[in-house]
């Protein structure tokens, strides 16, 4: 089964690939963007920032507006207290959560375990190696294989421990879709319209070309909240314009 028909929305026939980033520092801001949006043209992303300024609260009242969230907090703990965090997410109603996989298969395993007993289980995704990790960043943890070698290593201990994908740069997504097959979801950031500036982002690709590669979803943060239309935007990715 293609992965983006299992517990996604529905746009018309298709569904939304996009993940919008909320990258905003409080719950005003993000509300009123949200405001223009709606939850069948995209999904949306809470990280770090926005969790901890406005936490809870904020998911919940974005959750209750029908919007499916990726909780992107990268959990990294003990097997015991990741699988907690996952266990208070899905009762949120969260849609998505990550995790680093260098946290090992047995917390990953505990997080699946966690979730596993939810009706709407939200999907678990992995980090490989951080997308800013040059080789050298890596050798000085002690790793000393290439980062691809490193990255295609953590995808597969990811599936293996019963994860549903991870989060990639779209130019690793074919050769990921081609090890981990057609099921595993494949999250890409990094991805940039013809048109837009490309901010601090380096390894780049556009909406069309990410998800001919093989992404499942593409994570879009300042293309779209940056926007003067984001909705028409929205459209014309769904639309495979774009
Ligand atoms: O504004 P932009 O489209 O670059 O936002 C991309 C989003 O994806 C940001 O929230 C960023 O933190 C996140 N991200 C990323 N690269 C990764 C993982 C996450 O850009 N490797």
């Amino acid at each position: 089964m293609n992965p983006l028909i299992f517990n996604t929305i529905n746009y018309g026939n298709k569904t939304s690939p996009v993940i919008v980033a909320l990258d905003f520092a409080d719950e005003k801001q993000t509300l009123l963007f949200a405001r223009q949006l709606s939850p069948d043209l995209c999904q949306l992303k809470i990280g770090k920032e926005l969790f901890t300024a406005s936490g809870r609260h904020l998911v919940e009242q974005l959750v209750h507006q029908g919007y499916k969230i990726f909780l992107d907090l990268k959990y990294h703990d003990i097997p015991n207290t990741v699988a907690a965090a996952c266990k208070v997410a899905a009762e949120m109603g969260v849609w998505m959560i990550d995790m680093h996989a260098s946290g090992g298969q047995r917390m990953m395993e505990a997080a699946v375990e966690a979730v596993s007993k939810y009706k709407q289980r939200p999907f678990l995704i992995a980090v490989t190696v951080l997308t800013s990790m040059t080789q050298t960043d890596l050798a000085q943890t002690g790793i000393d294989r290439p980062v691809t070698e490193q990255v295609l290593h953590l995808a597969s201990l990811s599936q293996q421990s019963g994860l549903d994908g991870v989060v990639c740069s779209a130019q690793e997504a074919a050769i990921l879709r081609a090890q981990l097959g057609q099921e595993f979801l494949l999250v890409t950031p990094g991805i940039r319209l013809a048109t837009s500036f490309n901010d601090d982002q380096r390894r780049i690709m556009k909406p069309k070309d990410a998800l001919a590669a093989g992404s499942s979803y593409l994570v879009m943060g300042r293309p779209i909240t940056q926007s003067e239309n984001p909705v028409l935007l929205l459209e014309q990715i769904n639309h495979g314009k774009i």
